[in-house]
């Protein structure tokens, strides 16, 4: 049985993820520093799987413990790198502790990987690395603009620095994830998302208003240049973006087709827009959602979905979930909370 190591394991994705190694019988051990997560999430993937991943609490920031946690754990077959900070607009306040936080323990494990031979390495990237693309669909080639915030930022040196180790490294081998908006939760509602405060997101602010937590979903802006005024982004569910990790890394594991280092972009290739997402919540829901229209967000992007083709065919992955699905399972999981 292999053994994968998850960092960020208890948060948003990589919880699913969890869920999904362990349904496909990976070995899991989770690093969290709990900074942005609970210890419940454990309770929620043991509820789900039947098995309680190895979990140890450590910031990756700490050097000697990375180490230390790799002369533990000598026999990692596998890394998926989720842990980092990231809201948008923090990293704009404080960008030292984004550089810190993402950079800083990016080294440090992969510092670590080297010595100790753990040779896979999954990266949670994002689609801010293409910022407002050019072409739509965005694909794969499409270049890599100046990054919008430290936030964004962080991801861009993340690949990358990734990208720089697998040249240097015959045996090193890595993937880069390329995420458009990973929205929703598992159908169990046993794990979902859990903003902090007042979220940033979409989905999880309608799902606030919605329940009565929030008195009013502000669309931020109705003038832009798409069809019906408001900005488009390709909604994936978090179920199907889990699955992806698991080809990745299979993918990784399988000599013949591993490629040293490559990027997929995880979305559906649909984009929906902020007035069809509040439509189809309504719609799938029955619950009527208070919203108005207000200026547009700073440093909002138009238009963002992806072009799938690469990760359909060479990954052999297929976003498979509806946006309604993955809607509805947002709100089970928000009424979940009220329990
Ligand atoms: C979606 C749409 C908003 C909240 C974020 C990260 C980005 C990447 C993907 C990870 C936009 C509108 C939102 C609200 C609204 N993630 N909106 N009212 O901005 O596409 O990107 O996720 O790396 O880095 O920034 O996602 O969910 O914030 O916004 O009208 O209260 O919803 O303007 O059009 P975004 P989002």
């Amino acid at each position: 049985m292999k053994k994968i190591l998850v960092t960020g394991g208890l948060g948003y994705i990589g919880s699913h993820v969890v869920v999904e190694l362990q349904s496909s019988g990976f070995e899991v051990v989770i690093i969290d520093d709990l900074s942005n997560s609970s210890l419940d999430v454990l309770d929620g993937i043991f509820d789900i799987t039947g098995v309680r991943p190895i979990f140890e609490k450590i910031d990756l920031k700490e050097k000697e413990l990375v180490i230390d946690f790799f002369k533990r754990h000598s026999d990692i077959d596998g890394v998926i790198h989720f842990a980092a900070a990231k809201a948008v607009g923090e990293s704009v306040d404080d960008p030292l502790k984004y550089y810190e936080n993402n950079i800083s323990s990016l080294v440090y494990i992969l510092k670590a990987l080297q010595d100790f031979k753990s040779t896979k390495f999954v990266f949670s990237s994002s689609c801010t690395v293409y910022g407002q693309a050019d072409e739509l669909p965005i694909t794969e080639n499409a270049p890599v603009k100046e990054a919008e915030s430290p936030y964004g930022n962080t991801k861009k040196i993340g690949e990358q620095m990734i990208k720089d180790l697998c040249n240097c490294n015959d045996s090193f081998a890595a993937i880069a994830l390329r995420y458009f908006n990973p929205i929703g939760g598992h159908s169990s509602a046993k794990i979902g998302e859990l903003p902090i405060g007042v979220p940033q997101n979409l989905v999880p602010f309608v799902t606030q208003t919605a329940i009565g937590i929030r008195k009013e979903l502000s669309i931020f802006g109705k003038d832009y240049p798409t069809p019906d005024g408001t900005c488009i982004r390709d909604y994936i569910h978090v179920v199907d973006l889990a699955k992806a990790h698991i080809v990745a890394l299979n993918r990784l594991f399988d000599e013949k087709k591993s490629n040293h280092y490559e990027v997929f972009n995880i979305g559906t290739g649909k984009g929906s827009s902020v007035l069809e997402v509040v439509n189809a919540f309504m719609r799938v829901t029955g619950v009527n959602l208070n919203y108005c229209f207000t200026d547009r967000r700073c440093g909002d992007i138009v238009s963002a979905y992806a072009d799938t083709i690469k990760a359909n065919t060479v990954l052999g992955w297929k976003a498979r979930l509806s946006l309604e699905d993955a809607l509805a399972s947002a709100w089970k999981w928000e009424k979940s909370l009220q329990n």
